[in-house]
């Protein structure tokens, strides 16, 4: 590799992990943490010596990056109804994980919701969608993507596709309204996890496209550069999965390239779902 490239890597990759401490960071204050031990001090002694310059230096397994929205949970979570459902020797319907996830109180987002706002459309479709969470007027209709964003989604998928929009499944990363639309906290995230994944196992689709950064950051398990990263080919849990620009972006920054990028993504993702 050339020296370019690899500093190019390990700057990246720098990035990547301090962005992951500061996410851990983060989660550590919300769940309470008021201090942290110096490093020097918590290690004892006998391991706290400094390597000879000459001895060889063992390649050190680089630290899983912490999920930037897998934050452990302020209280425990529900058991996940996949393993409920697995126990019984059943497989998840969108049935049974909507009746799991009931009148949910998991966390603090149902206190300013009007509805969850499960998901909607085909059980059995090809292609899952996942958005971040629900809006304004996704909380009043109960119905995920039909606000503004939501139409253009609804554009995008029966101009653009030429499909439609009840063939596919919609969804969300969380099933009640942030308020103010602000971006769902890890512990909002940790706590609808199950059903998210619940959803996917249930529908079984061919094809998952995400929709923005913190879908994609979420079920691949890092940070996602969207702009770098949409349009190239993923898995989730063995499914081939599609990055691509959430819609609300698309339409703040309602640009030709933009518009042709989605395109392009939900083309490919029709093409590998019929394939
Ligand atoms: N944005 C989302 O991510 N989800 C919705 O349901 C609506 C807007």
């Amino acid at each position: 590799m050339a020296s370019d490239d690899l500093d190019r890597e390990v700057w990246s990759e720098a990035r990547e992990l301090v962005a992951s401490a500061a996410a851990l960071v983060r989660e550590l204050v919300e769940e309470g943490v008021g201090g942290f031990e110096r490093l020097a001090d918590a290690v004892p002694p006998a391991q706290n010596t400094q390597r000879t310059p000459s001895a060889p230096v063992p390649p050190t397994p680089r630290p899983r990056a912490t999920p930037p929205f897998a934050a452990r949970p302020t209280r425990p979570v529900e058991p996940n109804p996949l393993a409920v459902r697995a126990s019984g020797g059943l497989a998840p319907t969108l049935e049974s994980v909507r009746a799991e996830l009931g009148d949910c109180r998991r966390c603090g987002l149902c206190e300013g919701r009007q509805q969850i706002v499960f998901g909607d459309g085909n059980p059995r479709a090809e292609i899952l969608f996942v958005g971040e969470g629900p809006g304004e007027q996704e909380d009043r209709t109960g119905l995920p993507f039909v606000g503004r964003a939501g139409e253009l989604l609804t554009q995008m998928i029966e101009k653009g596709m030429g499909i439609r929009r009840a063939d596919v499944y919609i969804c969300n990363i969380v099933k009640c309204r942030p308020p103010g639309n602000r971006n769902p906290l890890p512990p909002e995230v940790s706590a609808c996890r199950p059903f998210l994944d619940g959803q996917i196992t249930a529908v079984a689709p061919k094809v998952i496209v995400t929709l923005g950064k913190p879908a994609a950051s979420l079920l691949l398990d890092r940070e996602i550069p969207i702009t770098r990263l949409r349009g190239t080919w993923h898995e989730y849990r063995g499914i081939p999965l599609m990055p691509t620009l959430h819609p609300a972006f698309v339409l703040r920054q309602y640009t030709p390239e933009n518009r042709r990028a989605v395109w392009q993504d939900l083309k490919a993702a029709l093409e590998r779902a019929r394939a």
